[in-house]
């Protein structure tokens, strides 16, 4: 049986103003991604790993071709038309952790469920169980820059995990973490993503990482291409 398709990319293209020029970082790309799959996207600095991840998580409107998210398109929606498809089906690692500065490292990672209408003291049991579980239990009620930059990105990590998303896509997740907390880290995704059947694509220069994907995909000159299979 063929696993269900969550995320399709269809003649994919996009382009960045650039001072006086265009520049096409995605040149009509195509790609299906299934449940339960892990895929690594590998590319140089530049290459366009950001943009694809923001793109398939709705944080950017789609220029060209189309992106099917659990057979949405999020072609034409606008940005709360997209932040709803988000909000139910995604979860987000952002390269540059983006947690809310104002909010103790549990309600960071509360928050992605209050706003899908878990109450908040049930909200907070799964935001401390899942801190607990990447080693932050002492550092729940630490703000954001009481933190380092590892903590941060484990933080960031456990918000896009705890609601279960179908769809987790994460950006470098392992760029500020030591190589044991990394592949620690890595494993563990990949535990819950087999567990739930998730969806995870994961933008990494470390080919220690790339070694625990279903797939590595490889990206340059606007084009994805699949470098290796199982
Ligand atoms: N908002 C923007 N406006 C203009 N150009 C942009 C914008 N965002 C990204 N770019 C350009 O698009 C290209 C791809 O950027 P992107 O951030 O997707 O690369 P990346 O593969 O994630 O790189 P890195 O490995 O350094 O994170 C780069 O040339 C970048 O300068
Ligand atoms: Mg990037």
């Amino acid at each position: 049986m063929t696993a269900e398709v969550r995320v399709a990319l269809i003649e994919l293209t996009h382009t960045y103003r650039q001072g006086g020029s265009l520049v096409r970082v995605l040149d009509g790309v195509s790609q299906s991604f299934h449940a339960g799959e892990f895929s690594v996207l590998l590319g140089r600095s530049g290459s366009g790993k950001t943009t694809l991840l923001n793109l398939i998580g709705g944080m950017e409107a789609t220029q060209q071709g189309e992106i099917q998210l659990l057979g949405n398109s999020l072609v034409g929606l606008n940005e709360p038309g997209r932040a709803a498809l988000r909000r139910r089906h995604v979860g987000m690692v952002f390269q540059h952790y983006n947690l809310v500065p104002t909010l103790c490292a549990w309600e960071n990672v509360a928050l992605p469920m209050t706003l899908l209408g878990v109450r908040l003291a049930e909200a907070r049991r799964r935001a401390t169980e899942e801190l607990a579980t990447l080693g932050l239990e002492a550092m729940a009620q630490r703000m954001p820059d009481e933190l380092s930059g590892g903590e941060q990105q484990r933080v960031a990590i456990a918000r896009a995990l705890c609601h279960r998303p179908a769809v987790l896509l994460a950006d470098e997740p392992t760029g500020n973490l030591d190589l044991d907390t990394a592949i620690d880290v890595v494993t563990r995704l990949v535990t819950l993503g087999r567990a739930h059947g998730t969806t995870l694509i994961m933008a990494t220069h470390s080919l220690e990482v790339a070694g625990h994907a279903d797939r590595v995909l490889r990206i340059a000159g606007g084009q994805l291409q699949v470098a290796t299979a199982p």
